[in-house]
């Protein structure tokens, strides 16, 4: 996916990946992953999610990235906080209370930014790439998460000749293929995820492998 894919759908608020509340594999396994209170969470590709928030309200400061300038400030204004603006390595960096985002590309994030993080957690991240494009996500994932640190990935997994992506399908071995040499991979859920995406009923998918894995960091 180019960036002006994903710019043009928030400059059309033609965004139904977005969800009116957390995700509820966030609220089922955050607690297994043993995170530290307080500590930093990384949300890669973080749209105006109500993720975020439910993080922030559990203790955590958040880092999130994002291409799209429009869902920052979103974001932002949907919590009536006006965020503090700074440049920094080709990234528009908006800070209030909990919640620090990169307003650039994800790809291009310095390490240095998450060099404390204490976990992750990928929503609709790796499934908005291209396979062609899965690879490089992957490895950046890896050099931006310290050894040790906990990943929740939150995959779908579907028959790609009902629908092209994105969201783009994520059968279990190919978590194996992109994440197996760099983390430690566990299997924490599979659901049918059709119930719950009316969206992708509608695209034509007739079933649906909602997948949440905990990943740590080799
Ligand atoms: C499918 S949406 C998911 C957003 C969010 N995780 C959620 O659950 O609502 C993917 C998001 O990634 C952003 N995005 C796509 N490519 C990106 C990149 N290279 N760097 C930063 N953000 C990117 C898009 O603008 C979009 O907001």
């Amino acid at each position: 996916m180019d960036h002006t894919f994903w710019l043009e759908r928030w400059q059309k608020a033609d965004i139904g990946f977005h969800q009116a509340t957390a995700h509820d594999l966030l609220e089922r396994h955050w607690p297994s992953l043993a995170v530290n209170k307080g500590a930093q969470i990384h949300v890669p590709l973080c749209g105006k999610s109500l993720d975020m928030v439910w993080l922030a309200e559990h203790g955590h400061t958040i880092i999130g990235t994002e291409l799209a300038a429009v869902a920052v400030d979103q974001f932002f204004a949907e919590r009536s906080r006006t965020p503090a603006a700074v440049k920094s390595s080709g990234f528009t960096v908006k800070r209030a209370g909990p919640y620090e985002i990169w307003c650039g590309d994800h790809l291009r994030l310095d390490p240095e930014v998450t060099r404390r993080i204490g976990g992750v957690f990928d929503r609709a991240a790796l499934v908005a790439m291209p396979r062609v494009m899965q690879k490089d996500y992957a490895e950046k994932l890896a050099s931006l998460t310290p050894t040790g640190v906990p990943v929740l990935l939150v995959t779908l997994d579907y028959d790609p000749s009902e629908m092209d992506g994105p969201p783009f399908p994520i059968p279990p071995q190919r978590v194996e293929e992109l994440f197996g040499h760099n983390f430690r991979i566990t299997l924490l859920e599979q659901r049918d995820g059709l119930s719950t995406s009316q969206n992708l009923k509608k695209r034509g998918v007739s079933r649906l492998n909602e997948a949440a894995w905990k990943l740590v960091r080799r």
